[in-house]
């Protein structure tokens, strides 16, 4: 059981990562807030994630907000050769469940030395402008990020919660490694970016990927009792299929759920199953 079954993908041609990774938001307390109830099994999920070869960890100031970065180091620090924590900003977080943008310049540079800090490096290696703010040109968030990366603050730059448009203005200023929006075989908003993507070789790391999992319908579970798996380990073979670039970062605060879902890594779908599966109908989830 190990996610390097799941083959690597390059994050602009510098760092290559194991294609199963793991999201570290769920790791706080309630509405991505405070610290978990069970912090020691918090920080146990993390080691058992890195024991289990995954190496790619997504986090972001604002999930806690601060609490899961600093959850990462607790768990983590000195980290091991090769693991990449990918963090992001452009939100801040009045309360639980609650969101407002700030991608301002002034913001992310903030929020940079801040993740620096609580992370315990000296650089970032993947920091994801978290969703382009509405009042702040896209320009001027990246402009800051493409500086703090001149800067020797940020390795690779990347996106999240964006469109095809958006990517483009952004490769402009800077290049961009990838691309982080909700997806997954029943839930396909997002079908032409991960084509953009693959075609312009940027990974896309699709959250919410068990979203589908949630909505199992008849055929992820008629597919799922022919492997003998669970429909959360389809829906994942089910992304790691859908392209060589794809990353899928699922998240959990169990040990168990984990194991499960690393599992994933090495089940293959036939073709049949992969298209019976893309054409399932569209069971957009609501959270
Ligand atoms: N860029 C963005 O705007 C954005 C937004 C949302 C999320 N994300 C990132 O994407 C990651 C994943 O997204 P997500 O957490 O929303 O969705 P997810 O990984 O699809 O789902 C997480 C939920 O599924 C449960 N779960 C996980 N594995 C399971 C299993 N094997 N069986 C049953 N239940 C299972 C978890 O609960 P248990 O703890 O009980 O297992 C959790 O409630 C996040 O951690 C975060 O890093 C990014």
């Amino acid at each position: 059981m190990s996610a390097s079954a799941a083959g690597s993908v390059s994050l602009g041609g510098e760092i290559s990562v194991h294609r199963l990774g793991f999201g570290a938001m769920r790791l706080t307390g309630p509405g991505i807030w405070g610290p978990p109830k069970d912090r020691k099994g918090a920080l146990e999920v993390l080691r058992r994630a890195v024991e289990l070869g995954v190496n790619f960890i997504d986090t972001a100031d604002s999930y806690g907000p601060n609490v899961s970065e600093e959850l990462i180091a607790e768990a983590l620090y000195p980290y091991a050769g090769g693991t990449v924590i990918a963090t992001k900003g452009g939100w801040r977080r009045p309360g639980p469940e609650q969101w407002t943008h700030d991608a301002t310049p002034s913001h992310l540079r903030a929020a940079v030395e801040g993740s620096l800090k609580r992370m315990r490096v000296e650089r970032i290696d993947v920091y994801q402008l978290h969703v382009p703010d509405p009042r702040v040109s896209l320009e001027a968030s990246m402009e800051t990020l493409a500086e703090l990366r001149r800067e020797g603050k940020i390795r690779l730059v990347a996106l999240s919660n964006v469109t095809r448009e958006h990517i483009e203005r952004a490769r402009k200023i800077v290049p961009i490694v990838s691309v982080q929006n909700r997806y997954s075989f029943a839930d396909r908003e997002w079908d032409y970016v991960v084509d953009y993507c693959e075609q312009n070789d940027i990974a896309f790391i699709p959250w919410f990927p068990l979203g589908a999992g949630k909505v199992a319908g008849e055929t992820l579970a008629r597919v799922a009792k022919a492997h003998g798996a669970t429909p959360m380990q389809v829906a994942l073979a089910w992304l790691l299929q859908r392209s060589s670039i794809m990353l899928p970062i699922p998240g959990t605060a169990s040990v168990e759920h984990l194991e499960e879902n690393i599992r994933a890594a090495s089940l293959r779908l036939t073709r049949q199953e992969f298209e019976g599966l893309a054409e399932a109908p569209e069971l957009v989830p609501t959270r």
